[in-house]
C-alpha cells in the first residue's frame, strides 16, 4: 500500500461520491520532489520535463522554478505549453513533425528543433529559410544509437538500440552533419544530438546509456573538421517502480555520475529530459468502491471510474499501487457489501475484462462506499487514457497546494466533466 499526504487523504475522504473519481494532485509534493532532483544534478546539466508525461497546466507552471524547458512533441503540445508556461524555453520534438507544426514552432520561437529524419532536415530548413530569413534556428540531430548489448533490457520501453521510427540512423549521420555544416542550409544550426532510448532505467543503466551517447555524438563531430558539439540530450526514461513506488529513481547517483561524465568534456551542456519520474508522484487516482463480488472463488471490488480514466495499468500491465481509506457511514438503506476474502481485485465500470486496476490487493474487510486512493498517478494517467469509453462521467481536478491546504477559497479545482 502507499499512504497518501494527510492533506491528499482530507480531500479524498471529504469529496462527496457523486465528485467521484478524482484526480488529486498534490503539487507542493510536485515542488518539493522537482527542487531535489534539481539540487542532485549539476549545474552543466539542464532539464526539460517532457509535457507528455502530464501537460495540466498546473503541473507544467509548478515546475516552473526547477527546469530549464520544456519538451513538446506535437502542434498541440507546444500550443498548449507555450500558453500554460509563457516564454519558457522549447524544445521540439516528435517522429511525424507536419509543415503546419513546423511552421507554428518557428513562428513561436522554440529554442531547439530534435530532427528526426534527413527528410524532416530538409523541410525544416526550407521553412525556417521561409519564417526566419534572418535568423537561425538551433537544431539537435535525434538518433537511434546502437548499444552495448543488453543495456536496455531492464528497460520497460525502448524506443532505439533496435529498429524503431525514432530518429536518424547512425548510418546517416555523416550526411546530416555535412548538411548542416558545409553551407548547404544556412538557417540551421548544429547544436549537437539527442537520444532518448528507452524508458524505465535506473540510475547505473541511465548513466552507462548516457556515457554512450556522449561518446558517440563526441565521435561523431571528430570525424568533421570544425565542427563543434555544444550540447547532448540523454533524453527522459528514469525509471518509476509502480511494485516498489518507495524505491525512486537515485537521483543523487545519477547527478554523481553525470557530474564526472561532463567534467570530463569542459565545453559541453548536457540535457536530460524526464517525464513520468517528475510528476508520478504527485498524482492520485480518487475514487470510491461500488460493489464487492465474488466470482469463481476470486473476489472483485468494482470501483466507480476505471482505466478510462487512468489507463496506465492496463497499457503498462501492473497493478496501481493503491491504500484504502475506509468509510463507516452507509447512507443507504440495502445491505452493504463486505469482501470475504483477504485478497480483492479492484476493477472499473468498464465492460472489458481488461479494466483492471490492481489484482489481489491485500483489504480484507472491504466495503462498499470506502475509497480508495491509486498513487502513482501524476504521469501518463489522464492523458493517455480513453475518456469517451462507455460515456460514463469525466473525473473531477484538484489541485492542492501548500497554501491553500485549509481552506478551500483559492484553491484551483474543476469540477466533473471539465473538458479537456
Ligand atoms: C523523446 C522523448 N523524451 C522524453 C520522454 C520522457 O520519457 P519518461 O517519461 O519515461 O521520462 C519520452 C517518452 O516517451 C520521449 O519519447
Amino acid at each position: 500500500m502507499t499512504i497518501p499526504a494527510a492533506v491528499v487523504r482530507d480531500r479524498v475522504l471529504s469529496l462527496p461520491s457523486g465528485e467521484l473519481p478524482a484526480y488529486v494532485y498534490d503539487l507542493a509534493a510536485l515542488r518539493e520532489h522537482a527542487a531535489n532532483v534539481r539540487a542532485a544534478l549539476p549545474a552543466r546539466v539542464e532539464v526539460h520535463y517532457a509535457a507528455k508525461a502530464n501537460p495540466e497546466p498546473e503541473i507544467l507552471a509548478a515546475l516552473g522554478p526547477y527546469v530549464d524547458g520544456y519538451e513538446v512533441a506535437s502542434g498541440g503540445e507546444l500550443a498548449h505549453v507555450a500558453k500554460a508556461v509563457p516564454g519558457r524555453p522549447l524544445a521540439f520534438g516528435g517522429p511525424g513533425k507536419t509543415p503546419a507544426e513546423i511552421t507554428a514552432a518557428l513562428e513561436l520561437g522554440v529554442e531547439r528543433f530534435h530532427v528526426e529524419s534527413e527528410y524532416e532536415l530538409h523541410m525544416l530548413a526550407e521553412l525556417a529559410r521561409q519564417v526566419g530569413p534572418d535568423s537561425r534556428v538551433a537544431v539537435l540531430l535525434r538518433f537511434n544509437l546502437p548499444v552495448a548489448s543488453g543495456s536496455l533490457a531492464a528497460s520497460s520501453l525502448a524506443m532505439g538500440g533496435r529498429p524503431t521510427p525514432f530518429g536518424l540512423d547512425p548510418s546517416e549521420a555523416d550526411t546530416v552533419v555535412r548538411l548542416l555544416t558545409d553551407g548547404t542550409y544556412p538557417h540551421l544550426e548544429l547544436r549537437g544530438v539527442h537520444a532518448h532510448l528507452a524508458s524505465g532505467l535506473r540510475a547505473p543503466e541511465q548513466l552507462a546509456v548516457a556515457e554512450s551517447i556522449v561518446r558517440w555524438a563526441v565521435g561523431l563531430v571528430e570525424r568533421h573538421d570544425g565542427v563543434r558539439l555544444a550540447e547532448v540530450n540523454v533524453g527522459g526514461g528514469m525509471t518509476v517502480d509502480y511494485a516498489a513506488p518507495e524505491d525512486r529513481f537515485d537521483w543523487v547517483a545519477y547527478g554523481e555520475g553525470l557530474a564526472e561524465l561532463v567534467s570530463r568534456y569542459p565545453d559541453l551542456t548536457l540535457r536530460i529530459e524526464p517525464g513520468r519520474a517528475l510528476t508520478a508522484y504527485c498524482g492520485w487516482y480518487a475514487t470510491e468502491v461500488l460493489d464487492v463480488r465474488q466470482s469463481h472463488g476470486e473476489e472483485f471490488a468494482v470501483v466507480r471510474g476505471g482505466t478510462h480514466h487512468m489507463r496506465t495499468p492496463a497499457t503498462k500491465g501492473h497493478d496501481q499501487p493503491c491504500t484504502v481509506l475506509a468509510v463507516e457511514d452507509w447512507p443507504h438503506p440495502w445491505p452493504r457489501p463486505v469482501a470475504r476474502r483477504e485478497l480483492v481485485t479492484l476493477t472499473g465500470q468498464l465492460c472489458t475484462p481488461k479494466d483492471v486496476l490492481a489484482r489481489n490487493v491485500p483489504t480484507p474487510g472491504l466495503k462498499a462506499g470506502d475509497r480508495v486512493a491509486f498513487a502513482l498517478a501524476g504521469a501518463y494517467a489522464w492523458n493517455i487514457s480513453h475518456h469517451d469509453f462507455l460515456m460514463h462521467p469525466r473525473p473531477g481536478f484538484h489541485f492542492l497546494d501548500e497554501v491553500d491546504t485549509e481552506s478551500v477559497a483559492g484553491e484551483k479545482e474543476r469540477g466533473q466533466g471539465f473538458a479537456h
